[in-house]
């Protein structure tokens, strides 16, 4: 049987460490707002948005909501950042995306200043992560990195593959796991023998988006997996990337859905939200 990775558990835990954070912060006279823009009324985002302020209250960081209509033209939403860059006590901003396909999503990433980028999605924080240097880290990888080390799962030396290269997941995953000195390797839709490169892996880190891709072929007896995949199916029942049943039998650890990743991804916003309170 393999060790379940509770995210709802260990994103509490942060939670719980940033709320006391917060509160000695305010004492010092030390204050902010993240800022969180939704262009648009796609369900899905205002859900994530509403769990992104309720997150913030929780913890104790004031949030400014920006509901702007679909119609929104790209110009009105780059003045608002601005305004908002200019703000000093705005701290973080936040652009829930898609943004509608009138607004060009790389421009609005550029324009928010990189010192309040919680996101993480800034060419600037990007480079920097790249280099090894000071910057915001994209939140879904970092709150993967944090499953593993309050896991104690050992990174240093292993061979961990990567599936897939979105530069929200993928991408900074591999930064982040090398810079723990795993081997890393990434995989992608043209990766010839993709089964034998994934049975390599230690550390396998599925995030694809094709709901339970990886069945028990594609894994290596006593590998850990993540998965940071999230389908929904007619019934509301919730599954990944990685066909649970089949593979949990295999490892020696393995994030659930729901209940792993997913819940990490706000609670490292709120932890680059506090980064951002102090830099
Ligand atoms: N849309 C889906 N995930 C994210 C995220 O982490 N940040 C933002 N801003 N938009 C998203």
């Amino acid at each position: 049987m393999a060790k379940l990775i509770d995210g709802k558990c260990i994103s509490a835990d942060i939670k719980e460490e940033l709320k006391l954070k917060v509160a000695e912060l305010k004492k010092q006279g030390i204050t902010g707002a993240l800022a969180v823009i939704q262009v648009g009324d796609d369900p899905a985002s205002s859900v994530y948005v509403r769990n992104k302020k309720r997150a913030c209250e929780y913890i104790g960081i004031d949030s400014l909501s920006y509901e702007l209509p679909k119609e929104t033209t790209q110009e009105e939403l780059l003045e608002l950042i601005e305004r908002l860059n200019q703000d000093g006590q705005v701290k973080g901003i936040l652009v829930q995306l898609p943004v509608p396909a009138h607004i060009d999503e790389n421009t609005v990433i550029k324009a928010i200043s990189p010192k309040k980028d919680v996101d993480g999605f800034h060419p600037q924080s990007v480079g920097a992560l790249t280099i090894g240097q000071k910057g915001f880290v994209s939140c879904t990888p970092a709150g993967i990195i944090q499953l593993l080390k309050r896991s104690e799962i050992e990174i240093e030396g292993k061979s961990c593959v990567i599936v897939g290269r979105s530069n929200i997941v993928g991408k900074p995953m591999a930064l982040l796991m090398l810079r723990e000195n795993a081997t890393v390797t990434i995989t992608h839709s043209k990766t010839k023998n993709l089964k034998e490169v994934c049975k390599r892996a230690d550390i396998l880190i599925v995030a694809i988006g094709k709901k339970e891709f990886i069945d028990a072929s594609y894994v290596k007896e006593g590998a850990v997996v993540i998965d940071v995949g999230i389908h929904r199916d007619e019934n509301n029942k919730l599954s990944g990337d990685v066909k649970f049943d089949e593979v949990e039998p295999l490892c020696t650890a393995i994030t659930p859905v729901p209940g792993g990743v997913g819940p990490m991804t706000i609670a490292m916003l709120m932890n680059n939200c506090v980064q951002a309170m102090t830099d």
